[in-house]
């Protein structure tokens, strides 16, 4: 098991997991490959986006892929937060590949996610779900997410806060 950057070598396995997805937008959204007119022109979009240009702040992309190099899972991390991210998005977004869950892979990736937020010297990392996201709750808490202040988007969608103590 490991994380690997997105890059031309994984993009069929990126494109079947976004097969298995199906219509709904990719979480994390960064992942998502519509709009595109090649593998390789969304690659320099994410790249931009990881530098922080334009609307987004700096950022890094991350694969967790098994022993037969299927990719199970997808992690975004934030590297600092914005308004809209401390309300509702935090400092790191991930789903499961559909076929693989319920076998560990969302616990794994966060915990390995927060060995890269240590590395950027974030000490304390966001996480949020949605009220009705009772696994992914169930992943923050495992991964020793404290409960703060929810909060509630303009659509009524309430969003369920934690913050990771990550110093020690
Ligand atoms: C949420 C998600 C990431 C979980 O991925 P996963 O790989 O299945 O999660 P894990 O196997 O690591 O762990 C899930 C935990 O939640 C529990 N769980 C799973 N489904 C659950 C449910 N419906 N209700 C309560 N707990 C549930 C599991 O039992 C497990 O806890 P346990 O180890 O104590 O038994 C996955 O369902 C997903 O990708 N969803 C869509 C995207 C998304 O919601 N991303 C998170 C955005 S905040």
């Amino acid at each position: 098991m490991r994380l690997v950057r997105p890059s031309i070598e994984w993009q069929m396995e990126h494109e079947s997991y976004v097969e298995e997805w199906g219509t709904d937008r990719m979480t994390p959204s960064s992942f998502h490959l519509g709009g595109y007119k090649s593998y390789e022109a969304y690659l320099a979009s994410l790249h931009k986006r990881e530098r922080g240009e334009g609307k987004w702040l700096p950022s890094t992309n991350y694969m967790l892929v098994d022993d037969q190099d299927v990719v199970v899972a997808l992690v975004d991390i934030r590297h600092a937060l914005n308004r809209h991210l401390l309300n509702v998005g935090g400092h790191i977004g991930y789903s499961t590949r559909p076929s693989k869950r319920g076998k560990g892979y969302a616990t794994i990736v966060l915990a390995e996610a927060l060995k890269k937020c240590k590395a950027l010297q974030i000490d304390r990392v966001l996480v949020t779900c949605n009220l009705s996201n009772t696994a992914s709750a169930r992943v923050i808490e495992k991964n020793g997410g404290v409960e703060a202040e929810h909060y509630v988007e303009s659509d009524g969608n309430v969003v369920r806060r934690f913050w990771i103590d990550n110093g020690e």
